[in-house]
Formats: structure tokens, sequence, C-alpha cells
């Protein structure tokens, strides 16, 4: 196990971050690995705390969400200009400049000429809209309203300098899960953290990206994982405690934990809630 020792920070609060679980993975991480893959990355939580624990020599990270890509792409190879496009006077905490700002963000959004902007823009709504969500609507436009937070703090310089370093070493991919792991070779741990299942039929927002990530989706992840097992690759993968879900990992080793989250991967308010996480190595 790991002290949780926090020198770098995720820039980012995403819906089913995984900070809260930080400690129940920690200590149940492979002795050893060669790269290591995220293939859901979201606020980058775990890559962070490996990070921060010298733990990572190369990495590979991906997320189907583009705006997302697009930002660690610019924290990766722009980081002065984003922080100087942060410095921007509009950037305030208060609902008109929200309401303007995601307009602008929209006019923007996926255009390959607006990267800084669009990276810029994103970090903004994300600490200033509803409790770090994601949402698009059917055009793709992104409708997530306006926070109300007290006190907001858009990443400092250094905070992005330093995460910076680290995607120095990390190779960031804009892809599918499945494609996103291709180059995984005996040796290598991956850390899946799909979209949770809904835990009741209510509970059904797992609207990330326009397509959402449905039953299909997370059997398809299951029988990846299969897959990569037999190849020798280290696996670790978290989801929500639902029947239907652990019996598709059925032979692995599943363990519940119970989780305190304010909002997670299906948008849904609670606290204290199980989850479990899957592995098909030993460890004690
Ligand atoms: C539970 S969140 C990851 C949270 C992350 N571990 C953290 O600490 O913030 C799931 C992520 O999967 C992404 N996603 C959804 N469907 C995907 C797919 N088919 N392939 C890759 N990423 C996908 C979403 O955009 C979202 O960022």
């Amino acid at each position: 196990m790991i002290a949780p020792l926090v020198k770098c920070s995720p820039f980012i609060k995403w819906a089913g971050g995984k900070r809260q679980l930080l400690v129940e993975l920690d200590q149940r991480l492979p002795p050893a690995w060669n790269t290591y893959y995220e293939p859901f990355i979201g606020g980058g939580a775990l890559l962070v705390n490996l990070d921060n624990h010298q733990l990572i020599s190369r990495a590979v990270i991906a997320d189907l969400n583009s705006e997302l890509i697009n930002l660690y792409r610019v924290v990766q190879d722009k980081p002065e200009s984003l922080i100087a496009a942060l410095e921007d006077d509009d950037l305030r905490n208060d609902e008109a400049s929200y309401k303007a700002l995601k307009e602008k963000f929209n006019t923007i959004i996926g255009s390959p000429l607006h990267e800084i902007e669009r990276a810029s823009l994103l970090i903004y709504l994300n600490k200033h809209g509803f409790n770090g969500l994601w949402r698009v609507n059917r055009k793709g436009k992104f409708n997530v309203p306006f926070g109300s937070h007290k006190n907001r703090s858009i990443p400092s310089g250094a905070s992005i300098m330093k995460f910076s370093a680290l995607l120095a070493k990390v190779k960031i991919l804009n892809a599918d899960f499945e494609a996103a792991v291709k180059t995984a070779r005996k040796g290598d741990f991956i850390y899946f953290d799909p979209p949770y299942q809904p835990l009741s039929k209510t509970a059904n927002f797992t609207d990330y990206n326009s397509r959402g990530f449905r039953f299909e989706d997370q059997e398809r992840l299951a029988r990846l994982f299969r897959k990569l097992s037999k190849k020798g690759i280290r696996l670790m993968l978290s989801n929500s405690k639902v029947p239907a879900i652990e019996d598709l990992y059925e032979g692995f080793r599943i363990e519940t934990v119970t989780a305190r989250r304010f909002i997670n991967c299906n948008g849904e308010r609670r606290s204290g809630i199980e989850e479990i996480i899957v592995t098909n190595y030993p460890y004690d």
C-alpha cells in the first residue's frame, strides 16, 4: 500500500472521479508493471496518484470525450499558452459570465483552430458549472447549468506545469477503450474505470458522450478483460455493485468497497455507496 501523499493534483473535477476511492485502489495495486494504461481517463485521479509515488515511467491514457482529450493535449504541449488564456479577466464566477462563456465554448467546440481557447473554457466551465458535470444535448452542445459555487479556483500555473511534466511520459488518445489498449503487452497494467452501471432503472444518466455507455458496452468491456487477462496483462476495474456486472467478472477477484461520493458516473447524488474492484492478480 502507498501513503496518500499528493504533489501533482488533477486540474479538473470529473463526474465519477476516483479521488474518494484512491485508498482502496492503492491497496490493490499490482507489485510492478511496465506501461500503465488508463483508457477511461476522466479527471485522471489514479494516474496522478501513481505519478506522485514515482510509479509511472510510461503511460497511455484515453477517453472518448474529444474536448477532455484536447485539454490533456494542450496541457501536454502548450501549458504556457493555457496558463495565459486562464488569466483572462472574463472568466468570472457569476451566472451571466458563465452563460456567455458557455455560448462561446459551444461555437468553437470540436474546432481544431481553437485548441487553447477550448481547453481554457473547458476548465472554466468545469469549475463553475454544476458539480463538474459534462453533459451535451443531442446537437453535441454543452448544456450544464451554472453551479453557484462560492469559492472557485482556476488551477494555478504551477499546477498546470506539474501536470504537463507528468504528461510528457504519456501517450494521449481520443479513442474507444478497446482501441486504447491495443498495444498493451504482458507485464503492463491497465486500470479500467468505465461509466458505472446504473443501480436502478431510474438512475440511467450515462450520457458521457452523445452515444452513452450501454450494458452492451459493459459486456464488451468484460470480454476484453478476459482476453487481456489471458495475455498476462495485470488488470484492475471499478464499477458499481450491481449483480449483472458482478456476473460478467465471475472467476476474477471481486471485492466490495464503500465510497463516499457526491456525484458519480451516473450523475446521481449519493454517499456511502457500495462499489466493486475487480482484479486478475493476487495481492494482500
Ligand atoms: C467514470 S469516468 C472516469 C473517471 C476517472 N477515473 C477519474 O478519476 O476522474 C468514465 C470516463 O469514460 C469516458 N468514456 C465513456 N465511454 C467511453 C468509451 N467507449 N471509451 C473510452 N472512454 C469512454 C467518459 O468520457 C468518462 O470520462
